[in-house]
């Protein structure tokens, strides 16, 4: 047999040794790259596992001031925090939202004053605070798209004015981002960022969190398919995100994430701007209980599916692992 059979282009070359599969990487994570997302509950030194999102635990301000402090430590740059609101304290149009001394918002001011240089991400939507779980404010049945701008419009200063860097829209309403920014602009919040859920889907892999949150079981048939996205829709997500930069959005969400790597690819493709993924509750929880069965190795696909949000494009990811990660991260760079 002549060796002029065998290719001269041999792809396998490159992937001999380790050295050399190093050299031609084209995709890196690092710790800068991690957003982690904290859940808050009142009271003092305590902290609650999820049940839904093994490893993950809602912890009292104080615990979180300390979970910040890991933060620091990993290097991780943001993290975001979402309350979980005694059902006592929600009602119809999620009044305490609008309240600058609600949960949200002692959290903010507890973490910014001992960790001022972490980075602080909040949501803004009523879900946490409204006694139906829906992200806005319901008139004659229906999800009413500019009373709720309102009340978001006000949420969004108040937690500025605790010291949230990052205000991170995740309610769909039409309309917000503009108005937000402007509320932010007019309570002299210039230099606050917004990160917009810009490709918010209608998604199953949302069920962990809503346990977490605890809200959300009483949603009714059509869930909030009347203001997140279609998972069919990839067109109508490129609008939504060309509609929020118009608006002003610094940093646009897609989430899901996993399912979801194309919207995200073609977001960046097309904007060119920074885009962030969501590996949301229902991801961190397959990858976290198949691992927890002995069926995946847990390392090895979180850190594969972390990267493989790097190499569709994100610049950020938003996940459950974050410290975990970070803490593989750091470890590898230490031996090197
Ligand atoms: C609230 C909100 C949700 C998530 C982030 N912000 C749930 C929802 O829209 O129902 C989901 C996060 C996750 O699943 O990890 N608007």
């Amino acid at each position: 047999m002549s060796r002029g059979q065998y290719p001269a282009t041999r792809m396998r070359r490159n992937r001999m040794t380790s050295f050399s599969r190093r050299l031609v990487a084209e995709t890196t994570l690092s710790v800068d790259d991690l957003i982690w997302p904290m859940f808050v509950i009142e009271g003092s030194d305590s902290a609650e596992s999820v049940d839904s999102m093994p490893g993950v635990e809602r912890h009292t301000i104080d615990r979180l001031v300390a979970q910040a402090g890991i933060a620091v430590e990993l290097r991780i740059p943001v993290i975001a925090i979402f309350p979980a609101i005694d059902a006592a304290l929600k009602d119809e149009d999620g009044s305490l939202a609008r309240d600058g001394d609600n949960l949200v918002c002692r959290a903010v001011r507890a973490v910014k004053a001992a960790h001022p240089d972490l980075g602080i991400v909040c949501d803004v939507a009523l879900d946490p605070f409204t006694s139906h779980g829906h992200d806005g404010v319901l008139r004659n049945g229906e999800i009413a798209n500019d009373d709720t701008v309102e009340i978001l419009c006000e949420q969004a200063v108040r937690q500025a004015n605790a010291g949230c860097d990052i205000i991170a829209p995740s309610d769909m309403m039409d309309g917000r981002v503009g108005a937000i920014r402007a509320a932010l602009d007019d309570a002299g919040h210039q230099n606050v960022q917004i990160m917009s859920y810009a490709a918010k889907y209608a998604s199953g892999f949302y069920g962990p969190f809503r346990t977490a949150v605890r809200a959300g079981a009483t949603l009714g048939s059509e869930g909030k398919s009347t203001y997140q996205m279609d998972p069919a829709n990839s067109d109508e997500a490129m609008h939504e995100i060309a509609l929020d930069l118009a608006e002003g959005a610094d940093i646009v969400i897609v989430k899901p994430g996993m399912p979801y790597l194309d919207i995200l690819a073609r977001a960046k493709a097309e904007f060119g701007v920074p885009c962030v993924a969501y590996q949301v509750s229902g991801e961190y929880t397959m990858i976290t209980a198949a691992s927890d069965k002995g069926w995946l190795d847990h390392d090895r696909v979180m850190m594969e599916s972390l990267l493989a949000f790097k190499r569709a494009g994100a610049d950020g990811i938003l996940t459950y692992f974050a410290p975990a990660a970070a803490r593989l991260l750091n470890d590898r760079q230490a031996k090197a």
